[in-house]
């Protein structure tokens, strides 16, 4: 029930971490993927390993922030495969910044790509997916949409906070056109993100690991295997809600 074949999904942020990671969970599941991020040779690089795992791939340059690239990432993925099913708005970016330290623009540009991306997206999308008589959006939130991040996130945890509400309002006004939508909400998760603020020293791994009950880091491949499965038929009953896969973050 969580097979995929004959469907088509746009990944956003793919070429990395979760994004790459969900691309090549759909891709054995059957789905033809259309591995879009603003960072080309990254997105080749996943698409190259979906092909060559057997799958069907296509890779395109698109900033979610960016309208135009946005209305042209759909008409690739339509001119190639001829449908659309599904769309995970995966692409995020965060600073590791307390709100004194934040630029404006820097709250601007995270906005602009954490929040206002997913919004043109998914109103991208809604027309191929109305054709194909419905189908899925996946927002990736965070943790951060229901827990502070130890106040050193403030943009970050705001914007992760609006995909939630956004998430609750477009599955209320989607359900009636058989476009299911709702969030996946992951706690850390060894991607480049994670890494980078680690290795900055903005937090140790330990400490990391300390706000969790597991006492690891999830792995990128649990976390995509876990998107699949939400775009899934098997999950159908899933709507407007926040799945959260976090290691016992929230409840510590
Ligand atoms: N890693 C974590 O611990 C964690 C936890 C919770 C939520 N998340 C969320 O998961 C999502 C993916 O995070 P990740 O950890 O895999 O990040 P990552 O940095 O590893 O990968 C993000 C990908 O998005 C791409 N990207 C960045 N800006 C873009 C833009 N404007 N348009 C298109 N693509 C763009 C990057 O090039 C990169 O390939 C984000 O929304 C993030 O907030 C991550």
């Amino acid at each position: 029930m969580s097979d995929l074949s004959g469907k088509v999904a746009i990944v956003t942020g793919g070429g990395g971490g979760i994004g790459a990671a969900s691309a090549s969970a759909m891709a054995s599941r059957g789905a033809a993927v259309v591995v879009a991020d603003v960072n080309l040779a990254a997105a080749e690089r996943s698409a190259d390993v979906i092909r060559a795992n057997g799958g069907e791939a296509l890779a395109v340059a698109a900033d979610v922030s960016q309208r135009t690239q946005v209305e042209a990432l759909v008409d690739a993925a339509l001119e190639r495969f001829g449908r659309l099913d599904i769309l995970f708005n995966n692409a995020g970016i965060q600073y590791d910044k307390s709100m004194e330290d934040t630029s404006e623009e820097e709250w601007d540009r995270l906005f602009a790509i954490n929040v206002k991306g997913m919004f043109l997206c998914s109103k991208a999308v809604i027309p191929a997916l109305e054709r194909q008589g419905g189908g899925v959006i996946l927002n990736c939130a965070s943790v951060a949409s229901f827990r502070p991040l130890m106040g050193m996130n403030t943009a970050y945890v705001a914007s992760k906070g609006a995909v939630m509400a956004m998430t609750r309002d477009m599955a209320v006004a989607l359900a009636p056109r058989n476009i299911r939508v709702l969030a996946l909400c992951p706690g850390p998760t060894r991607t480049p993100i994670t890494a980078d603020s680690i290795a900055r020293g903005v937090i140790t791994e330990e400490e990391v690991r300390a706000l969790q009950l597991t006492d690891r880091i999830a792995e990128p491949a649990e976390i995509g295997e876990i998107a699949a499965y939400l775009v899934s038929p098997a999950a159908r009953y899933f709507v407007g809600t926040g799945v959260v896969a976090d290691g016992g973050m929230c409840i510590t």
